[in-house]
Order: C-alpha cells, then structure tokens, then sequence
C-alpha cells in the first residue's frame, strides 16, 4: 500500500520496544517513501529510528542531526531547512514521515518542524500520529494507577525544583522528564515532603536490557542516571466529592 502522495506525517513510535508501535504508526512507516530519524548532536544514533528499523524496506531516510541548545535562531534554521526539503519532497508526490519517540505532541522537537511544515504544504496533509509516551509505558511497567477519581496529573521537567516543589501541591500524581544530574537534589526534596516511597524511577522504559525500574530512588543517587529516566510520583489521592 502507498501512503497518500504529498502528504506528511509526524508519528509518534512509542517508548522503544517494536511491539509498542502501534498499527496505525506501521501501517503508514511500511507505506511512506520517505522517512526522516532525528538524531540530537549528542546521540550516535536515532532512537526513533531504531524502535522501527525491523520494517525499513525500500524507504529512503534522511537522519536529521538537531541541536541541543536554547539558541532560538539556530534551531529554527535548522528545522526552517529540513523543512524546506521535505516540502520539495511532498511538492513531488512522496509521503514523508517524521519519526518521533514516545508521542510527538509531548516534549518533542517534532512541534518546531509541525510549525514549519504547516507554513508550507496544505493543512489537509499534514498529520499527526499519536505514539505511546514513555510515561504511560513507565507507569504500565510499574503497574501503579496514575490517575483515579478526582486525581489531578502533571507532567512536566525536573528543570526546576523549585517548581516540582509547588506541582507536589497542587496535583496527586506528578510526572517528571529530564532528570539528569538532578536526581540527588529531588531525592533529597521529595525526602522532605515525605512522598519519597510513593516515588518510582523508571530508565528506557521497554528499551530491552537497559531498562530499570525501582521503587528506592536513592539505589541510583550516586549513578549518573543519563536522560532516558522519568519519575513518578503517586502523591496522594483526591476523591470523588460526596454528592
Ligand atoms: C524529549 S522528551 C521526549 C518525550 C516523548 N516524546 C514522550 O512522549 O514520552 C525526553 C524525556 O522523555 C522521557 N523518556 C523518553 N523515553 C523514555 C524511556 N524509554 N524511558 C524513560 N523515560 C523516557 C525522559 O524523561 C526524557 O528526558
């Protein structure tokens, strides 16, 4: 089956593992002509292309190397001329595919090419394919609810502790990304607020060997624990109001 010509798609691929992909994401990977892996400065290869190298038949792919820095301008240069070429692609009559780990909608750098495909090809052809986000997978793997009732979810970056410390109060489950080497200081933070063994840590989640889950974050207090790690904290529950 052939994708529909000049059309583009963003699709998410999932967590890491192939079976989490789901039919709709193969489906149109097995169908499109081209298909673009990125790839950031500091990884030696495309994750989102890995989870799906399995079904790489015919299709031409371009790795897209991105940068890891808050330089407006540069990043959008970059993205502006990957941008530019995949229109050319799409003008052509390719279906071109962008692949994204997790979801491409959540804390990816699939939004800025969105952006500039969406100033170049008719709206009607421009798609977005949902993927499975590390942190359904992370809380699937630790099987614990993330939200029930009346509980309120958040997710956002560990970037700031100051600002978890506020989210702790105002939701029951709080979702963090982008750990890095601040895991020692929200350790000692979600110590204080006396949440820490309601507190998990899942790294490459469905990403074979290299995943690990633990319920005791301060196994890992002295590891540099890399960027593939998310934390989940169950913080309380908030319940049905009484009618
Ligand atoms: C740039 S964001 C990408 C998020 C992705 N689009 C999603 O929907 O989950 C990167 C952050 O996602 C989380 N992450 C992505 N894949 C992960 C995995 N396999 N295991 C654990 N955390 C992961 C980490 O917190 C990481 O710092």
């Amino acid at each position: 089956m052939n994708a529909p010509p000049g059309h583009f798609y963003l699709i998410g691929v999932g967590p890491g593992a192939p079976d989490l992909v789901t039919l709709r994401a193969a489906r149109l990977i097995d169908a499109c002509q081209v298909l673009v892996a990125p790839r950031s400065e500091k990884s030696e290869e495309s994750l989102a292309l890995a989870v799906v190298r399995d079904r790489l038949v015919a299709q031409q792919v371009i790795e897209h190397v991105y940068p890891m820095e808050r330089d407006p301008a540069r990043t959008a240069a970059c993205w502006a001329a990957l941008a530019d070429r995949l229109a050319e692609d799409c003008a052509a009559g390719r279906a071109v595919a962008h692949l994204t780990i997790g979801d491409p909608l959540i804390y990816s750098t699939a939004v800025y090419l969105m952006a500039q495909m969406a100033e170049r090809i008719p709206a009607e052809r421009l798609h977005v394919v949902p993927g499975i986000s590390a942190f359904q997978a992370a809380a699937a793997i630790t099987v614990q609810p993330l939200t029930i009732q009346e509980d309120r979810l958040m997710l956002m970056p560990a970037t700031s502790l100051d600002e978890v410390a506020l989210a702790l109060e105002r939701c029951e489950t709080l979702v963090l990304y982008k750990i890095g080497a601040r895991l020692p200081a929200l350790i000692d933070l979600l110590s204080r607020r006396g949440v820490l063994n309601q507190a998990r840590l899942v790294c490459h989640v469905e990403q074979g060997e290299r995943e690990v889950v633990l319920s005791d974050l301060r196994q890992l207090a002295d590891t540099r624990i890399g960027y593939m790690a998310t934390v989940i904290v169950r913080a309380g529950h908030r319940r049905w109001e009484p009618r």
